[in-house]
C-alpha cells in the first residue's frame, strides 16, 4: 500500500526554518499560548439536517477530491480522514487531524462557518491557529460555493471514525500556534475565486483547478526565505525531502514546454507517458489519489492553463530533459571472460546496473516492449540535471495505481525485499545511468545517497 507519508509537505520546512527566526515570542505551552476561543466555537453544532441535494454532495466530493484532502489526513493503513499521518519536520512531527463527522475525535462540531475558517484562513475551532503544513494558503482561492459544497459531503457523505490521532507536538518556538500568525502574515492568502466555479471557460477553469484546488504549486514552486512560495518563479522546480518536483514552466529547455496537451493529460490520468516520463513519489501519489479522478474537461483545462505559464529558465538543464540519450549498443556487459564478483563493493555502476535493474528496463536500456518498465533513455527522471528523483526512484521504487493500471518497481533501500543496495553502491549506480542514459555523471556521491535515505518515510 502506497505510504502516504511520501506526500511531501513544505510545512517541513516552514517549520524548520521560517519559525526558528521567531524565537522573541514568549516561551508558553502550545495551547495556553493560543487566542482565546473565537465566539464560534460557542455556537451550537450543526444539527445534523436532512441530506443535501445529491449534486451537491457529489459536488462536495469532487473538490475534495481535487483537493487531495484524503493524502493528508489519512494514516497509512488508516481509515480515510481518520487523520494520524505524521508529517515530519526538523522542530517535530505535525500529525494531521481527524475530520470525519464525528462530534468528539473529528469536525462534527464544526458549523459550515468553522470549516470555512479552517480550510480558507488556516484557523481551528477553538480559535488556535493551525499549521501550514494544511496548505490553506492555497485553499483560500476556492469559491464559497465549493467550500459550502465540500462542508455538506464532509457532514452527509464521510463516515464518522471515533479516533484522535496523536497530539502535535513540536519543539520550540513551533510549538507556540501563536507563532503562526506571523507566518501568515507573510505567506499571505488570496481572495477566493467567485461565481460558480463549474462554469468557468477553460482557461479560468485550469486555473482555478491548478491553484486553489490542486495546490500544484506546494511543490512545485521555489520558496523565499520566509518559505513562502516565489511568485516570480511560479512552478520553477524545487526540492521536496529528497525528491525534486521538476520545472513545469513552459520552458522548452528547463520546463516541459515540449508536451502537448495530450501528453500533459495522459501523465495526470495515468502518471505514465511512454518515452516521456513516468510519476513517483509524491507526484505519484498526488495522480493516484486525485488527478486521475478529474473529468476529462477538468484534465484539459488544467493541463492547457499549466503548459501556458510562463518560461522560467534552470541554469542547471542544457536540453529537454526528454530528449537525452539511447539504447545502448552494448546488448551484454558480461560478454567475454565470465567473472566471479565476491566483494561486492568492488562492483561497478555497469555490474551493479546489470544484476539490479537489467532484468526490468533492458541491458540497453529500452525497458519492456510495453512500456510497464519504461526505458531509462527519454526518460525525464534520468535525462534532468537534478539526479534526486532517480535517486530516490532507486531507494524508493514505484508504487502507483492509476488508470487501471498498478505500476510497480521495488525499491533497494534497507527495507527492500529484492536487494539492499549501499550508499556506495547506488552513488555508483545512478551515476553509470545518468552517463550512460541521460545528460551526465552529476558525481553523485555515498554521502548525498545516504542524506536522501534519511528522508524516506520510517518503515514501522
Ligand atoms: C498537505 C497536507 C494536507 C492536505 C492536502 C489537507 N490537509 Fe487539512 N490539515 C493538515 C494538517 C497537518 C492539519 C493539522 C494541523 C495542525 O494541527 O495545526 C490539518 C487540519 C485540518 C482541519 C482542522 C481540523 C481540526 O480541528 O484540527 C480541517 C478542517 C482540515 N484540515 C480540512 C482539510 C480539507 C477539507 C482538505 C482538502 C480540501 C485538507 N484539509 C487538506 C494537512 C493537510
Ligand atoms: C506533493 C507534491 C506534488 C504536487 C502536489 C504536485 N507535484 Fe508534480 N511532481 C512532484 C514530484 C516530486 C515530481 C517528480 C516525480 C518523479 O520523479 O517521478 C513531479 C513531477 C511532475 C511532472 C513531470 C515533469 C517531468 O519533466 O517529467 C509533471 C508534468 C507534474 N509533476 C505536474 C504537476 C501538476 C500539473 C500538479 C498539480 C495538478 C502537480 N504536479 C502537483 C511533486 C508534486
Ligand atoms: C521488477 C522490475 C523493475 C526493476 C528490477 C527495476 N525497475 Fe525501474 N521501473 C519499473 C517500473 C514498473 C517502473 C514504473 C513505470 C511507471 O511509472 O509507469 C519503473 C520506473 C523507473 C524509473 C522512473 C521513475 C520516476 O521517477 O519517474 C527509473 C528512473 C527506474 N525505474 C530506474 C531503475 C533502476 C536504476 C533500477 C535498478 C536499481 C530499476 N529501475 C529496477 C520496473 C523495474
Amino acid at each position: 500500500m502506497p505510504d502516504v507519508k511520501r506526500k511531501i509537505l513544505w510545512s517541513v520546512l516552514v517549520t524548520g526554518t521560517a519559525l526558528a527566526s521567531l524565537s522573541a515570542t514568549p516561551a508558553r505551552a502550545d495551547d495556553p499560548a493560543a487566542p482565546p476561543p473565537a465566539a464560534t466555537s460557542a455556537a451550537p453544532p450543526a444539527t445534523p439536517a436532512a441530506a443535501p441535494a445529491a449534486d451537491l454532495m457529489a459536488r462536495g466530493e469532487y473538490i475534495a477530491t481535487a483537493g487531495d484532502c484524503v493524502a493528508c489526513h489519512t494514516a497509512p493503513g488508516g481509515k480515510p480522514f481518520a487523520g494520524g499521518l505524521r508529517i515530519t519536520t526538523p522542530m517535530g512531527d505535525v500529525v494531521s487531524t481527524n475530520i470525519t463527522p464525528d462530534p468528539d475525535h473529528g469536525i462534527g462540531k464544526y458549523t459550515e462557518e468553522d470549516f470555512e475558517k479552517a480550510v480558507r484562513h488556516g484557523l481551528r475551532r477553538d480559535g488556535s491557529r493551525l499549521y501550514p503544513a494544511m496548505p490553506y494558503v492555497s485553499y483560500s482561492g476556492m469559491t464559497d460555493d465549493d467550500v459550502k459544497a465540500m462542508y455538506a459531503w464532509f457532514m452527509h457523505g464521510v463516515k464518522p471514525v471515533a479516533v484522535t490521532p496523536p497530539v502535535t507536538e513540536l519543539n520550540f518556538p513551533a510549538n507556540l500556534r501563536i507563532t503562526m500568525a506571523v507566518w501568515n502574515l507573510v505567506a499571505g492568502s488570496v481572495a477566493p475565486e467567485t461565481g460558480d466555479s463549474a462554469t468557468y471557460d477553460k482557461m479560468r477553469r485550469g486555473k482555478y483547478l491548478a491553484n486553489a484546488l490542486e495546490h500544484c504549486g506546494t511543490c512545485h514552486t521555489p520558496r523565499n526565505m520566509m518559505l513562502s512560495e516565489k511568485e516570480d518563479s511560479y512552478l520553477a522546480g524545487a526540492p521536496l525531502l529528497g525528491w525534486y518536483a521538476p520545472n513545469i514552466t513552459s520552458s522548452k529547455t528547463s520546463g516541459i514546454g515540449n508536451w502537448s496537451e495530450d501528453d500533459l493529460v495522459a501523465y495526470l490520468k495515468t502518471g505514465h507517458v511512454a518515452g516521456l516520463s513516468q510519476a513517483a513519489g509524491p507526484m505519484g501519489e498526488a495522480v493516484e489519489h486525485s488527478t486521475s479522478h478529474l473529468t476529462d474537461d477538468d484534465m484539459h483545462a488544467l493541463a492547457a492553463y499549466i503548459l501556458q505559464v510562463p518560461a522560467k529558465e534552470d541554469e542547471a538543464e542544457h536540453g529537454p530533459r526528454e530528449a537525452f540519450g539511447q539504447a545502448l549498443d552494448v546488448p551484454d556487459i558480461r560478454s567475454g571472460e565470465l567473472t566471479r564478483i565476491d566483494k561486492l563493493d568492488e562492483m561497478t555502476g555497469p555490474h551493479i546496473y546489470d544484476a539490479n535493474c537489467a532484468a526490468c528496463h533492458g541491458g540497453n536500456g529500452a525497458g519492456t516492449s510495453d512500456h510497464y518498465a519504461p526505458s531509462l533513455f527519454h526518460n525525464s527522471v534520468v535525462g534532468s540535471a537534478h539526479p534526486d528523483d532517480l535517486i530516490m526512484t532507486v531507494l524508493n521504487g514505484v508504487d502507483r495505481t492509476a488508470g487501471g493500471l498498478h505500476a510497480y518497481m521495488p525499491g533497494f533501500d534497507h527495507g527492500s525485499d529484492v536487494q539492499r543496495l549501499s550508499n556506495t553502491e547506488v552513488a555508483a549506480l545512478v551515476n553509470y545511468v545518468t552517463a550512460t542514459f541521460g545528460s551526465g555523471d552529476h558525481g553523485v556521491t555515498p554521502d548525498q545517497v545516504e542524506k536522501m535515505r534519511k528522508q524516506l518515510p520510517k518503515t514501522p
